[in-house]
């Protein structure tokens, strides 16, 4: 009892932590903008007041819920605090110094500078871009070597927890496949980027066969560099559209995209969610997680109206409005279930017998 009330303290202060350590990054850099490139500071949009005030609880529910799934074993508690953090300490400082260029970038409205040797005709237009003003977009090492902290700083040190949020549905959707072994339950994460989300299921379900296919062949070189140095079964890496996957129908008992679709224009949205649905198994489970959306979280419509001016997020203000549950129901997803969590909307839905 002694050693969970322990944890449990450990894990707050750990996340209380990670949240003053993403707000002061804010802060200095705000200052630093002021002094750099001050007009860029007109879009940037200040959280105060009661807007805030519902920001906290709603990552205190994040929070409470994160511990409540680990204490019921739906995934070890030890990967509350799973994070490179050596890593992470080490790739902090380049994050300043890639920051006056993500600016230039901003003000100047660039959002397609892209490497020069990349092979331009092995991606679709939509992705050949500089998404959040990303240096090199998602087509570089050094681009995949960051995305990690700067999406920690973007969420004050949460995203982890928003993505175990895909855990609790998945394991409850497999649950169909009860009576087979382990090794023959295959779980597919789309848009797996550095590998975090194939990270947590993996420690989840230690057994299962597990496959990552992304576009990006940076992050997928950094997501098996991390997902080698964990203990577990391999887990198999292919670089691919999600569009039109190179995995067989029904070859899936379960897939996962973790912050994709917001990334997508609407035919492409629609064609990812068809694709999940033919490689899945029928009684086999999707699990989807993206930002929430105006018609679920309407208190904070202030700050998804703004995330896309600040980032450059070309799909995100059409994402917003989308009915994303309406596109699950047409691709012929049943049992359609959805909920928020502080800034990101999970929905589970089953593929019918
Ligand atoms: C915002 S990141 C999310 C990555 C990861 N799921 C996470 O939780 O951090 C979006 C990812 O989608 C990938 N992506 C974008 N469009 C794609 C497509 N059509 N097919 C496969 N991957 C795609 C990008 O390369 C990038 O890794």
């Amino acid at each position: 009892m002694a050693s969970t009330n322990l944890a449990k303290i450990a894990y707050h202060t750990l996340q209380q932590g990670k949240s003053l350590a993403g707000l002061a990054h804010k802060g200095l850099s705000t200052k630093l903008m002021e002094l750099v490139l001050p007009d860029l500071l007109d879009n940037n949009f200040p959280i105060k007041g009661e807007l805030f005030e519902q920001l906290r609880t709603s990552i205190s529910k994040l929070e409470e819920k994160d511990w409540s799934d680990a204490e019921k074993g739906i995934y070890p508690k030890s990967q509350l605090f799973d994070a490179p953090w050596l890593e992470w300490a080490t790739k902090y400082p380049l994050v300043w110094l890639d920051m006056p260029t993500t600016w230039k970038r901003r003000k100047r409205q660039k959002t397609r500078d892209l490497p020069e040797d990349i092979d331009k005709g092995l991606y679709p237009q939509y992705y050949l871009q500089n998404f959040h003003h990303q240096t090199d977009g998602y087509l570089s090492d050094h681009s995949a070597g960051l995305y990690d902290i700067q999406v920690e700083i973007l969420f004050n040190g949460t995203a982890d927890s928003m993505r175990r949020r895909v855990i609790s549905p998945l394991q409850k959707g497999l649950d169909n496949f009860r009576d087979r072994s382990k090794s023959q339950i295959s779980v597919l994460d789309v848009a797996t980027g550095t590998g975090r989300t194939l990270q947590q299921i993996r420690s989840a379900l230690p057994k299962i066969e597990l496959y990552g296919i992304d576009l990006s062949g940076a992050y997928l070189k950094q997501a098996s560099k991390y997902l080698s140095r964990r203990s577990g079964e391999m887990v198999q890496l292919v670089r691919g559209n999600a569009e039109h996957m190179n995995f067989g129908d029904k070859s899936m008992q379960g897939v996962t995209c973790v912050f994709l679709l917001h990334e997508l224009p609407r035919e492409a949205r629609d064609n990812v969610i068809k694709e999940c649905f033919r490689v899945l198994e029928p009684g086999g489970i999707f699990v989807l997680a993206d930002s929430i959306q105006i018609a679920d979280s309407p208190d904070f419509i202030p700050i998804l109206e703004n995330f896309h001016k600040v980032f450059h997020e070309p799909f995100y203000r059409d994402y917003i409005k989308d009915n994303i549950d309406s596109r699950l129901d047409s691709a012929g997803f049943i049992d359609i279930q959805a909920e928020s969590h502080f800034m990101t909307r999970v929905w589970s839905a089953k593929k019918p017998f």
